[in-house]
């Protein structure tokens, strides 16, 4: 059976913008999108570190069979220009938007076309993989002009408990960073 699609301008969130999206949304939906897997591996140095002292954030590598739960913002005709251009800004460092299907959750099937931001290996600020220890040792002793890196990792990890995702990797560093004190 085809799955009913919804249509609207859609923005889907797995990082920062899972639990601070700061654009105007007139509907919001956790939902997930296949063949991505969250990683750690984007130095941040506008956000949550500096060129000195990049930090961690997240970017999607493809992984085929994963699924990457976030939410999704159905964003008013009239706005999603200005709030592109917004978004386009606070993801300046590397990200780059890439047209994906949203599936929302579980019991609905229905699914949408949404935008989500991509930071992909060919930008200056991709890391490649690095160990957990690693991440989470940069994380916890970073901050940037949008605050401590260990915030950004913690509350994206509290939001995905909220929802009901898991993330073994968010999990793993989060779980080191806590740990660490
Ligand atoms: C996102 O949240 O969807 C993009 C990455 C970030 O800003 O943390």
């Amino acid at each position: 059976m085809l799955e009913p699609v919804r249509d609207g301008n859609w923005i889907f969130g797995y990082g920062s913008l899972v639990w601070r999206p700061a654009f105007r949304y007139v509907e919001r939906r956790p939902g997930q999108i296949r063949g991505y897997a969250r990683r750690f591996w984007q130095a941040s140095t506008d956000h949550r570190g500096t060129p000195e002292a990049p930090g961690r954030v997240l970017t999607l590598v493809e992984a085929e069979g994963e699924l990457c739960g976030g939410m999704g913002y159905r964003v008013d005709d009239a706005v999603m220009a200005d709030v592109l251009t917004d978004l386009d800004h606070r993801e300046k460092n590397g990200y780059q938007r890439v047209s994906t299907s949203l599936y929302f959750d579980r019991e609905s099937r229905e699914t949408a076309v949404a935008l989500v931001y991509i930071a992909g290996p060919t930008n200056p600020h991709y890391t490649g993989p690095e160990p957990v220890e690693d991440i989470a040792a940069i994380a916890a002793r970073a901050r940037g002009p949008s605050g401590e890196n260990r915030e950004y990792v913690l509350e994206l990890a509290r939001a995905l408990e909220r929802y009901g995702y898991r993330d073994e990797h968010v999990e793993a560093v989060a779980r080191v960073i806590t740990n660490r004190g």
